[in-house]
């Protein structure tokens, strides 16, 4: 931590992320069919306490309040995503209800000065669309553009920045490879086929976007640092490149390069030549470079990195031998052998390690090796702490996360130092939501919300970062 004051360049923008489905609720209402969420929650055993988001923080009814809110903090954008299954229900025809719901919030934001930033896919795609195929279905690829000129249709007189795709890597290889996520399913084939029609995806709308005037597209992905224990040890030094290769070259290479990353092609091949062969076969002519069609932005979701080894630590690692994120491993079938060790670092609520300084390095890095030369500027679209946040006097004194949020603006600030085209830093999350799998067992707002009650309470860290946003220093 630096008791030096840093300041942010008036371009640098604050805000806070949320996603459809962890908040809005009214998850049948004004014509909304399921999603894939919808269903996977009601799998016996899928989610903690079979939580699901019917109702979620309701802010489809409240948004109102929310949005006030939002300003008395003083954000200056607001991240969020739009429902497929509320515009387009059943992937089908557009829904001037659900829409219209759309509209009203982007109103409200730019009526309160907050600019929208609006994400297309945050996750929820449409049960009657999975049911055909899902990601693993190249038609899946031709709603999703007609869905997100629908998006644009509706909004893009108003809306400036849209973003494709909120971490890709967990809706195909978690989803459909690991099963951790909807639509649960268990296949190296379908997640391999995932996300190359989810990147397909992205390639098309962002061309069909920018046909119809869209002028800043991007994509959001969740990024980490794979570190090895001992960097002289090749072991240690190879399952540092496989946990890269499948988290972030993955998808950094195509969208930046054109190409999937070689060498771990092969390490699935490895375990499922078939699965391997019929991805090959799905990227067809032409694919790649549409992947590749040039953006104005990259976000980056951050949140921990992964210190690995080819040999087992004798020190226990929570959450066992296995990522930070437990729910991962059986998505890596090309990971046998690499083994978590422990640095000592602070964790999370969910047992993720506090490493602000990681941040600083993987924006440098990703700046080095793909953006800068493409000129695209970054945004830091997510980063956050769950905690075990208790309300006392009505008051919830998040310590940790307010130590958090101070820390990781300065690591965002420090790349801006190093040179790095850093423009923004978004809080992960705006209010206490729906955290997946995790149900709402897992608190991530700087806005406590009581489910029973809906009320809204600014903890200590929503507090603390509505000041840096009026300084713009930490
Ligand atoms: C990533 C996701 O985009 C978001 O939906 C999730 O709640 C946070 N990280 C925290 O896990």
């Amino acid at each position: 931590m630096s008791f030096m004051t840093r300041t942010f360049p008036d371009h640098f923008l604050f805000g806070a992320a949320t996603a459809a489905y962890q908040i809005e609720g009214a998850a049948f209402e004004d014509g909304r069919t399921a999603s894939i969420w919808d269903a996977f929650a009601r799998v016996p055993g899928a989610v903690i306490d079979a939580d699901n988001g019917d109702v979620a923080c309701d802010h489809y009814h409240r948004y109102r309040d929310d949005v006030a809110l939002m300003k008395d903090l003083g954000l200056q954008a607001y991240r969020f995503s739009t429902s497929w299954s509320r515009v387009r229900p059943d992937g089908g025809a557009p829904n001037a209800r659900g829409i219209d719901f759309y509209s009203r919030l982007v109103d409200e934001l730019l009526e309160a000065g907050i600019l929208p930033w609006l994400t297309l896919y945050h996750w929820d795609m449409p049960q009657a669309l999975e049911e055909k195929g899902g990601w693993t279905a190249r038609d899946t690829v031709d709603r999703f553009v007609e869905y997100a000129i629908t998006m644009h249709e509706a909004l893009g007189d108003r809306v400036t920045h849209w973003t494709t795709f909120n971490e890709p890597w967990c809706s195909s290889f978690l989803s459909y490879t690991a099963g951790a996520h909807a639509p649960g399913r268990q296949s190296v084939r379908d997640g391999l086929l995932a996300s190359h029609h989810l990147l397909l995806s992205h390639g098309r709308a962002v061309q069909q976007l920018r046909d119809r005037g869209a002028q800043e597209l991007g994509i959001t992905l969740n990024l980490t640092n794979a570190e090895p224990v001992d960097p002289s040890d090749p072991a240690d030094l190879d399952a540092a490149r496989r946990i890269d290769g499948q988290f972030n070259r993955w998808f950094l290479e195509p969208v930046f390069h054109a190409t999937y990353p070689g060498d771990i092609v092969e390490d699935i091949r490895a375990v499922d030549a078939a699965a391997v062969d019929e991805f090959q076969a799905a990227v067809r002519d032409g694919d790649l470079a549409t992947i590749s069609t040039p953006l104005e932005f990259l976000g980056v979701n951050y949140y921990h990195g992964e210190y690995v080894s080819g040999r087992p630590s004798s020190t226990p690692v929570p959450g066992g031998d296995a990522p930070t994120d437990r729910h991962i491993e059986p998505a890596f079938p090309s990971h046998e052998g690499i083994h978590w060790h422990e640095r000592g670092y602070e964790r999370t609520n969910m047992g993720w390690e506090i490493d602000p300084a990681g941040l600083t390095r993987l924006l440098q890095r990703v700046s080095d090796e793909y953006a800068s030369a493409a000129g695209v500027p970054l945004y830091v679209t997510e980063n956050g702490a769950a905690g075990d946040d208790a309300i006392a006097d009505g008051r919830i004194d998040d310590a940790q996360r307010v130590a958090f949020v101070r820390d990781h603006v300065e690591a965002g600030g420090a790349a801006l130092d190093e040179g790095v085209d850093v423009r923004g830093y978004f809080y992960w999350s705006l209010m206490d939501n729906y955290e997946w799998a995790w149900g709402y067992a897992k608190r991530f707002g700087i806005v406590h919300v009581d489910y029973e009650t809906q009320q809204r309470t600014v903890k200590a860290s929503g507090r603390a970062y509505a000041r840096i946003i009026a300084d713009r220093a930490v």
